[in-house]
């Protein structure tokens, strides 16, 4: 009886004891494969967020590029650039515009000799350069005009015609084969038949049809100003 009751309590600790021993074997193998799982997990979930981050960055750069390519060139147009004359800032204003829809560089006029603030002897100044024909000299220039396909080309309206610091651009750079987009500012005379002056300046080059914008409207010509330009295919 009690050798029985001996082999019975013997028998209940094997089996006792090869439980625990399985049951550690099996929590230890779970944690393994818990383990495994978190690693392939946490692997995916870094490839899914590098390919999100390649994307995000692929969607930014094509953000940044919608008009213009490596070569700032802007689609379908080339090489843009805007250049413009101005004295009292209308003009740079709608030069601003037209750069920040289309790219490309933007570049002032200036004259070495500086035009003076007073209206009344600016407005001498003007009429005699205009009756001497002279060109004024620039210090401003273009060494790699050649590279531009469209130029952008800005000035204010003085006695009907535009300022000889203009001519002495249009004299410096030979534009053939370019095309030559005329915009103007002005108390109301409009482009004055400058777009054709201009022509007669380039015969090579082709001059689109020309903006022009009062100087009291300036500071809201955003909509005229992208309204023309989509007219000349930008
Ligand atoms: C010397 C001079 C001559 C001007 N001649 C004319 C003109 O013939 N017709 C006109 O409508 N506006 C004329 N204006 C007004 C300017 O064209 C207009 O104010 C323009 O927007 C100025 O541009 P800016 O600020 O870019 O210099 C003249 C202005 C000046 C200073």
């Amino acid at each position: 009886m009690n050798k029985k009751i001996i082999a019975l309590i013997v028998a209940i600790l094997i089996i006792v004891v090869l439980g625990i021993i399985v049951g550690i074997n099996f929590v230890s193998n779970n944690n393994e494969v818990a383990s495994q799982n978190q690693t392939q997990m946490q692997n995916q979930s870094n490839r899914e967020s590098q390919t999100n981050n390649q994307e995000l960055g692929q969607i930014a750069n094509n953000e940044t590029n919608a008009n213009e390519n490596q070569n700032n060139e802007v689609a379908g147009n080339g090489k843009v650039l805007v250049v413009y004359f101005s004295h009292t800032g209308n003009t740079e204003t709608v030069a601003n515009f037209i750069h920040e829809a289309v790219g490309g560089d933007i570049v002032k006029l200036e004259a070495v000799e500086p035009y003076t603030d007073n209206y009344n002897d600016l407005l001498d100044i003007a009429q005699e350069e205009r009756n001497e024909n002279v060109r004024p000299e620039l210090s401003t220039h273009i060494d790699n005009i050649d590279e531009y396909d469209t130029i952008f080309l800005g000035y204010p309206i003085w006695w009907g015609d535009m300022p000889m610091a203009v001519y002495t651009f249009l004299d410096e750079y030979d534009l053939s084969g370019k095309t030559i987009a005329p915009f103007v500012t002005s108390g109301g005379s409009g482009l004055s038949g400058t777009p054709s002056d201009i022509e007669d300046e380039e015969p090579n080059a082709t001059v689109t049809e020309g903006l022009s914008i009062r100087d009291s409207n300036v500071r809201n010509s955003q909509n005229s100003v992208e309204q023309w330009l989509s007219q000349i295919g930008f």
